[in-house]
């Protein structure tokens, strides 16, 4: 018969023990069928074992472990190398894996907290529960549960009478009665460590020819220790990552809380659901998302900005009081007040200053704009310095690439650059210098000086204009 039992958080005035945590994420991930390791799928733009890494980070450890297996290499650089790694050659099962451990783990520790690095959705608040219940009982093992009405791929609880916990049957073996039992284990414990390491070892081959880590349960029941079990309401919460199906189902979850974040924190989205806000983003106060907007990365988005519709901001810094209009910017820097779009984009390395007016159909790369430039058509700066308060006409364009190097363009303060004029690199225009329309600048243009033609001439500007 199928078994969903209920149970509740209790909270034991005890102090904090000092622990260990161990992120698991060596496995093959064969579900996922991809090339990249299954654990390094992003949710929300973020790797699905940061988000783990990070629940439990915020909980303070004494040490934490990530068990990493075939290309490594490939995790350790994405997670981050100040992390401590320990390496499993074999994947010979979750049990195996926190084995690879023992050497590794502090002698102070007084528990140990193993999870997946496949369940990105947990939440600290419900790490932290689980270990104020182990501290409060200090059992053998302290682990959550939760009732699935699906429960298909998870490992299942058995319990006898009195709802006695009598251990977990993975779905491998399980039988179909037992397949029917919906309250599953979702995958996050927490250990004695002095009785964990000898335990582990008498952990036998499942059928399958993996050593789980769920049998754990029954070697601690058979020896008469105790096992308490926590059960997890919001089953959103410990979702496991096997499939791309249920990827997508995650970063469904996901989105939803960092959008639910970001308008409890006074931003304003027109529509919600065409909103996609990665996790690490930051966003200022009074900011007003308009549809079809993309944060990613590591962004950071000022106060009082207005960003969207249809604009698309990767890797980058958004000053306070910005205007961003169907436009994409990427690795750049915006100081406040610089109004875009639509239809411009900012590339890696751009700097405009404060209050840079960029319009339609810019392209600017690899340059800074000081403060107070306007660029406002069909124009494009590649590997260019402009000073403050310069006219980019219409049209004008950095001839940066000569088919084998980039060079450099130097426009001074306060430059009237005429519309349609070819600044062939490198080039420096003095400053207060103009140039006129259609000419094509291939020398210097001293400052206050005026450049036309094709190629462009120079004469003072104190005489008249051609
Ligand atoms: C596991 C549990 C199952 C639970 C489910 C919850 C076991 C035996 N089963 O099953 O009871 O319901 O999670 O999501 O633990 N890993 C290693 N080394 C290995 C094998 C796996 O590091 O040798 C890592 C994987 O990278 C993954 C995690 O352990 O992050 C879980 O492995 P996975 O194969 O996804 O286990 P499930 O079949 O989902
Ligand atoms: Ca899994």
């Amino acid at each position: 018969m199928a078994v969903c039992a209920p149970g509740s958080f209790v909270f034991g005035e005890v102090s904090i023990l000092k622990f260990a945590v161990i992120v698991l994420a060596a496995g093959e991930g064969t579900r996922v069928n991809s090339r990249k390791p299954k654990v390094l799928h992003p949710v929300a733009g973020t790797p699905m074992t940061a988000h783990v890494i990070q629940a439990a980070e915020a909980l303070g450890p004494r040490q934490l472990i990530v068990v990493v297996g075939r290309e490594s290499e490939e995790v350790k650089a994405s997670l981050g190398p100040e992390l401590a790694y320990v390496e499993q050659s074999e994947q010979l099962g979750t049990a195996h894996a926190v084995q690879q451990t023992q050497s590794n783990i502090r002698d102070e520790v007084e528990a140990i907290m193993v999870l997946y690095g496949d369940t990105p959705l947990i939440t600290q608040a419900t790490l932290s529960a689980m270990r104020e219940r182990h501290a409060a009982g200090r059992p053998a093992i302290t682990f959550l549960t939760t009732c699935l009405e699906d429960p298909t791929g998870y490992g299942r609880i058995i319990r006898g009478q009195d709802n006695r916990m009598m251990g977990i049957v993975e779905e491998a073996v399980a039988t179909d009665e037992q397949k029917a039992i919906q309250e599953v284990n979702p995958g996050f414990y927490i250990f004695d460590p002095e009785w964990l390491w000898p335990s582990l070892e008498r952990i036998e081959t499942s059928p399958v020819g993996e050593y789980y880590l769920t049998d754990i349960v029954e070697v601690a029941l058979a020896d008469g220790h105790k096992v308490e079990t926590l059960l997890a309401e919001n089953s959103r919460e410990t979702l496991g990552i096997n499939t791309r199906a249920q990827l997508a189902e995650a970063e469904a979850v996901m989105r939803d809380r960092i959008r639910r974040r970001w308008l409890d924190a006074g931003v304003t989205m027109i529509d919600p659901s065409s909103t996609w806000i990665d996790a690490d983003v930051s966003i200022g106060i009074d900011t007003i998302l308009y549809p079809d907007t993309y944060l990613q990365g590591q962004t950071v988005v000022g106060e009082r900005c207005t960003l969207g519709p249809g604009t698309l901001i990767r890797d980058s810094r958004v000053g306070d009081e910005c205007k961003i209009v169907f436009s994409v910017v990427e690795e750049a820097v915006l100081e406040e007040s610089v109004d875009m779009g639509p239809y411009s984009h900012m590339r890696p390395g751009t700097h405009l200053g404060r209050g840079v007016h960029i319009g339609n159909f810019g392209e600017v790369k690899n340059s800074t704009l000081g403060p107070g430039v306007r660029m406002g058509h069909f124009s494009y700066l590649g590997d260019a310095t402009v000073g403050a308060d310069a006219n980019i006409g219409a049209g004008t364009i950095t001839c940066n690439y000569d088919g084998e190097k980039k060079h450099r363009t130097v426009i001074g303060d306060r430059v009237f650059v005429g519309s349609d004029t070819m600044l062939v690199a490198p080039v420096n225009i003095g400053v207060e210098a103009r140039t006129g329309a259609g000419s094509v600048v291939t020398r210097d243009v001293p400052p206050r000086s005026l450049a036309y033609g094709v190629p462009a001439r120079v004469r003072d500007k104190e005489d008249s204009d051609p």
